[in-house]
């Protein structure tokens, strides 16, 4: 039997990085994934190749609607699908071989196979070809990750009614999709093949799209999405998909506001109302591992499972299912195995959807601080009065920065608008470091560029602001 100090059970981002730190501070580290690629979700069937096919489809919208606008002239622009699918895989390709790169540089035992937690510190991993290899582990870590929820009313056939995992990567351009679940998977897939000619109907059982954000936020993104065609009902719930006999269409029925019945066709269906844990053969039931209410691990704050010697992180454990919050579990529970002080500040968890306009918040929204009693100050800072947003033809969209009403302390941050990805970090940077507003405000900014947007919400919470009178 082969013997390690840690043994890391799933290779996505909570898992590799967690390995990778692992080796770093000295741990003789395994890796075990059944996929034949490291990665996970995120990698292979989540956030990579679905960014690849945003941005692909972005510059087709692009040519198409918008080019005209900069005086540049596409004559029947159209596309290639199954060149856009390749782009897109060459994308995972070269990520997942860099992941086993970055294995081999840090002396990392890559295993092929499912491993299985039969005993505490005993792995048993049955590879592809049924054979078994028996390992040992001090400290075995679990980050098998999540798969897409089901709906009870609803049989995901993978034809026509579908997943994530086959809406990036359908051959052909579906004429009609209908998204149950308006949320980032939902509104991320729906973007993409409506900008690729899909009419696409998306049905929401909250009355907001992307509830995670403010209404404000959520309201321009609406706004922005049926602009490119894409059809909300919001308060529906489905009560039926049935596939037609042969022809592989599907009807959709739905209850809208509790009281109108809705019909749609469709020749695909995708059900996107969110995930749960996949935790699928890898702890012996025997062992009893435990878990919370909500059918997540059950861990301390040290990421330690009733299990001895047993961690677990990522999609498995309570929290956003988010890559960066799995990476950050790995860091720190590796570290806390090692007898450092690993930590994740989950206040401070940064949350994008990638449509065109961006989404991106963190910490507190005005609708948290509301249910938490907490008293805020708000200042909001529109992307039409930023220079460089017009220049750049990206104007829809606003900056918003929460301070504790008392101390102007940084509690939160959400902007909605070209780039908000790459804006949002700012904010959270001044949350980890228990920033105020005003620290935010005062910092210089590089004009011309969309930050200053950022800028302008920080001072606008003391009405500061330079660019628009102050609220
Ligand atoms: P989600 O939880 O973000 O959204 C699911 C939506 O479906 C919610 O708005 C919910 O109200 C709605 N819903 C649930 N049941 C429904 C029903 N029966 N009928 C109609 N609507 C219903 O889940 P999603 O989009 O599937 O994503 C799964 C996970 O993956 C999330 O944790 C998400 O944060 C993560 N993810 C993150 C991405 C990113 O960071 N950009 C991209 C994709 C996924």
């Amino acid at each position: 039997m082969t013997s390690f100090d840690l043994i890391v059970l799933g290779g996505g981002p909570a898992g590799y990085t967690g390995a990778i730190r692992a080796a770093q501070i000295g741990l003789n580290t395994a890796i075990i994934d059944k996929r034949e690629v490291l990665g996970g979700t995120c990698l292979n069937i989540g956030c990579i190749p679905s960014k690849a096919l945003l941005l692909s489809s972005d510059h087709f919208h692009f040519a198409r609607h918008q080019a005209a606008r900069h005086g540049l002239k596409f004559e029947n622009v159209s596309f290639d699908l199954t060149q856009m699918m390749k782009r897109k895989q060459e994308v995972v390709r070269q990520l997942t071989q860099g992941l086993e790169f970055l294995m081999k540089k840090n002396r990392i035992t890559r295993l092929f196979g499912t491993g299985e937690l039969v005993a505490p510190g005993k792995v048993v991993v049955t590879k592809k070809d049924g054979t078994q290899e028996e390992l040992q582990g001090r400290d075995v870590v679990l980050a098998t990750g999540s798969v897409p929820a089901e709906l009870p009313n609803v049989t995901i056939d993978r034809q026509t009614v579908v997943t994530s995992d086959e809406a990036l990567s359908f051959n052909q351009v579906p004429k009609e999709l209908v998204v149950i679940g308006a949320g980032a998977i939902g509104l991320e897939l729906g973007s993409v093949w409506a900008r690729l000619g899909s009419k696409v109907t998306m049905i929401e059982f909250l009355p907001r799209i992307a509830a995670s954000f403010d209404p404000d936020v959520t309201q321009v993104l609406q706004k922005a999405l049926e602009s490119e065609g894409v059809k909300f009902h919001l308060e529906t719930t489905v009560t039926a998909v049935a596939v037609g006999n042969g022809n592989g269409t599907a009807k959709v029925d739905a209850i809208d506001k509790g009281k109108h019945k809705l019909q749609l066709s469709a020749d695909k269906v995708l059900v996107a109302v969110g995930r749960i844990p996949y935790l699928h053969g890898a702890v012996a039931k025997d062992l009893g591992l435990k878990l919370t209410e909500r059918g997540r691990v059950a861990v301390d704050k040290h990421y330690r499972t009733n299990i001895p010697g047993l961690y677990a992180i990522g999609d498995i454990v309570d929290g956003p299912m988010l890559a960066h919050k799995g990476e950050d579990e790995g860091v720190a529970c590796v570290e806390r195995i090692a007898g450092k002080a690993g930590h994740v500040n989950y206040d401070a968890i940064p949350n994008v959807i990638y449509t065109n306009p961006e989404v991106a918040g963190v910490g507190l929204t005005e609708d948290l601080a509301k249910q938490k009693g907490i008293a805020v100050k708000v200042g909001k800072f529109p992307f039409i009065a930023n220079g460089r947003a017009l220049a750049n033809d990206q104007p829809p969209g606003f900056a918003k920065i929460l301070a504790d009403a008392k101390t102007d302390r940084l509690l939160g941050a959400q902007i909605i608008g070209f780039g908000a990805s790459e804006l949002i970090p700012e904010a959270v940077t001044i949350i980890e470091f228990g920033g105020s507003a005003e620290d935010l405000g005062r910092t210089v900014h590089a004009h011309p560029t969309m930050s200053e947007a950022v800028k302008e919400a920080a001072l606008a919470v003391n009405n500061q602001a330079f660019s628009i009178p102050p609220r």
